[in-house]
């Protein structure tokens, strides 16, 4: 039985003062929620801030991209070994808007997944197509793309321990979640997927739903037999949603 986990991404939002209060609320709620794994994913300034206030709870903590080389002249990135150094234990590669806004191929993000794996971080590599895509009937060709180029880069092995979010596009930030067996479809062709190289990895590999993931819709998709747990983005700056979505793991 895989454990679920509930990560946040705050996306680029929060502030020194906001932060604080969130954070305990965080570490407090999580305590009496043993059952399930809980990470939030701060934007990189608040590294020290999130690793000061969650040290020593069961609250773990990450960054939202990393850079796919280990150091040098690359004005204005953070490396892998940087987020260690602040113990992050995860890092999100391939978010859509990273791919959408800044360009990122697949390439580039089995590159930064291998990365943070080196450096001993556990990376959670995003999947999902646009609405268009969607619409076109290519879903699962698009995820399979996303996820064959890191198979191709690292080998299926690089999936041990790592962590799958499957973010459709079109149910980011719009309040429309993919129901739950839209998304239950996906993360099946997803596990299946890694089963064609190896069936053992597949069946531990921890799958999240990203997309618009709140209290009143977590349990239910939570309840399928390939969602293991959330991605999730708005909800995370509420402590008492974030800790809602947790409870339902
Ligand atoms: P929302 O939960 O705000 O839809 O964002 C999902 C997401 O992109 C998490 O990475």
């Amino acid at each position: 039985m895989r454990r679920k986990l509930v990560a946040g991404n705050w996306k680029m939002n929060g502030s020194l003062a906001q932060n604080a209060g969130l954070l305990d609320a965080v570490r407090g709620g999580m305590a009496s929620i043993p059952n399930v794994d809980c990470a939030v994913c701060v934007p990189f300034p608040y590294l020290p801030q999130a690793q000061q206030r969650l040290a020593g709870s069961s609250v773990k903590w990450g960054a939202q991209d990393v850079h796919q080389l280990e150091k040098g002249a690359f004005t204005g990135e953070v490396s892998a070994a940087m987020l260690r150094d602040f113990g992050c234990s995860h890092v999100i590669v391939g978010h859509s808007e990273r791919r959408a806004y800044y360009g990122e191929s697949s390439r580039l993000v089995a590159e930064k997944f291998l990365a943070a794996q080196k450096a001993g971080i556990t990376p959670i590599l995003c999947v999902g197509e646009t609405l268009e895509q969607r619409e076109n009937g290519t879903t699962e060709a698009v995820v399979a793309e996303q996820l064959d180029a890191l198979i191709q880069l690292g080998g299926v092995g690089a999936l041990r321990n790592a962590v799958v979010a499957y973010e459709p596009v079109w149910a980011i930030g719009t309040g429309k979640t993919a129901s739950s067996a839209q998304a239950q479809a996906v993360h099946a062709f997803i596990r299946q997927r890694v089963a064609s190289h190896d069936s053992q990895i597949a069946s531990g590999l921890c799958i999240l739903y990203g997309g618009s993931v709140k209290a009143n819709n977590a349990a239910e998709l939570f309840a399928m037999p390939d969602i293991d747990g959330g991605l999730i983005g708005g909800a995370s700056l509420v402590a008492d949603e974030f800790l809602a979505i947790c409870r339902a793991g």
